[in-house]
């Protein structure tokens, strides 16, 4: 932490840019933790709030609804087929942290006492509360916690850029799927499997090979374990589709939504579940099977408010045919961009771009240095006017979601720039 001896102070933000205290812009290329869409500022976002702000600000969601949740909770069901109802919290660990509870009391309430183990994937990232590290266990951020973690079953995802020796891609693949299908099969404990949908983002931008999560979908349910997504930062138009699972044909039992559903201007998540999950909980009140969980700002009035007009705009705007569009520009750049000689890898879908970082192409090798990747970038990225967070030695760009081709090509241009003028600082 030392090498941070100050921060930029940010105090306003226009569309794309963050203006610091100073009046310096940089451009926003990690969407504010990849959850902006529209820009910040936005008039119609700041409206929705404004207008909510004078009718009621926060009024619980215990004993209690609201008009604003309830158009939300519509809203969400009516987009995301399978699911049934809705449950809100103020953010994505915490939306994770209800699908895990929902999941592990799913099958006590059915009175099945012998699944109560939960399958994941390796590098998965879920959140930073417990059962998120959890189920979410990225070593490098949770190895000091992992007594204290309830252990999981992991399963390797396929890495096109790291394929293990003796395999092709698709080989790979299937042995994957295998080790899935070996363990499944082996014994009846499992009550869950988790995974991101679509992608993993904080384990590296892996990408999905097409048809990965649905094979894992159908083996969750030929064996009879619950299927829960965590789109989070994958969903609402990140990797080009409103709903990840549809694309990727591989309907879940439960899915987590955060990040984008406000627009990225206030703190909600929520957590669906079908009919069968819900179905579970609606016991007499002697009976118990309700879900012990709920959060001050459970559904907050304000929060829901933005989201609705989020979702307005992203229906008028066509927003996700637009994403779609603008995605392109990223294409034109893969050539630019392995060109550079610390580049080893490019992984893009939709308005999401991981570029590797090496210091030897032929073999892989991860850049590795006793300095910040993450600080070096940043102040660099800075002289470019650009805001980056690195994670390790993968650049991010996530940047938000309504970007124009115009803007989009200047963050590439200096992108490059930026990894250019790195270079010698961190090998
Ligand atoms: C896939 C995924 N799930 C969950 C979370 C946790 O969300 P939050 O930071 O809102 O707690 C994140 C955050 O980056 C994420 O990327």
């Amino acid at each position: 932490m030392k090498e941070w001896d100050s921060f930029p102070s940010i105090s306003k933000g226009k569309g794309i840019w963050l203006i610091d205290s100073k009046g310096n812009k940089i451009m926003d290329a990690v969407g504010s933790m990849w959850c902006n869409v529209w820009g910040h500022s936005n008039p119609q976002l700041v409206k929705a709030i404004t207008n909510q702000s004078k009718k009621i600000q926060h009024s619980s969601l215990f004993n209690l609804t609201n008009e604003p949740v309830e158009k939300l909770a519509n809203n969400l069901i009516k987009i995301s087929p399978g699911m049934y109802k809705v449950f809100f919290s103020d953010n994505g660990s915490s939306a994770m942290e209800i699908a895990i509870k929902m999941a592990l009391q799913y099958w006590k309430n059915i009175g099945e006492s012998k699944k109560t183990q939960i399958a994941t994937v390796e590098n998965g990232y879920h959140g930073d509360t417990f059962g998120a590290m959890s189920v979410g266990y990225v070593p490098e951020f949770f190895e000091k916690f992992k007594k204290q973690l309830f252990s999981t079953i992991q399963f390797p995802v396929p890495n096109k850029y790291r394929v293990p020796k003796g395999f092709n891609f698709l080989d790979y693949q299937n042995n994957c799927l295998d080790k899935i299908e070996k363990r499944f099969s082996k014994q009846d404990d499992i009550a869950a499997f988790i995974m991101e949908s679509g992608a993993q983002m904080a384990g590296g931008v892996i990408i999905y090979p097409k048809g990965f999560q649905k094979k894992i979908k159908d083996l969750c349910k030929k064996y009879g374990i619950l299927f829960v997504l965590d789109e989070i930062a994958t969903g609402f138009g990140r990797l080009g589709s409103m709903i990840q699972y549809q694309e990727q044909k591989s309907i879940p039992d439960i899915v987590a939504y955060g990040k984008m559903l406000t627009g990225g201007y206030l703190t909600m998540a929520a957590t669906l579940a079908n009919k069968k999950i819900y179905d579970s909980f609606s016991g007499e009140f002697n009976d118990w099977k309700h879900l012990f969980h709920g959060h001050t700002y459970t559904g907050n009035p304000l929060a829901a408010a933005v989201a609705n007009e989020n979702f307005n705009m992203y229906q008028k705007n066509n927003l996700i045919k637009k994403i779609q569009n603008t995605s392109k520009v990223f294409t034109d750049y893969y050539q630019r961009l392995l060109e550079i000689d610390i580049v080893g890898d490019i992984r893009h879908k939709g308005m999401l771009m991981g570029i590797e970082l090496v210091s030897d192409k032929n073999k892989k090798t991860p850049i590795h240095t006793k300095k910040s990747i993450n600080k070096v970038f940043f102040e660099e990225g800075k002289k470019h006017g650009i805001y980056f967070r690195t994670l390790g030695n993968i650049v991010m760009l996530v940047p938000p979601l309504a970007i124009t081709e115009k803007e989009l090509n200047l963050l590439l241009d200096r992108t490059i720039k930026t990894i250019e003028a790195v270079k010698t600082q961190i090998i």
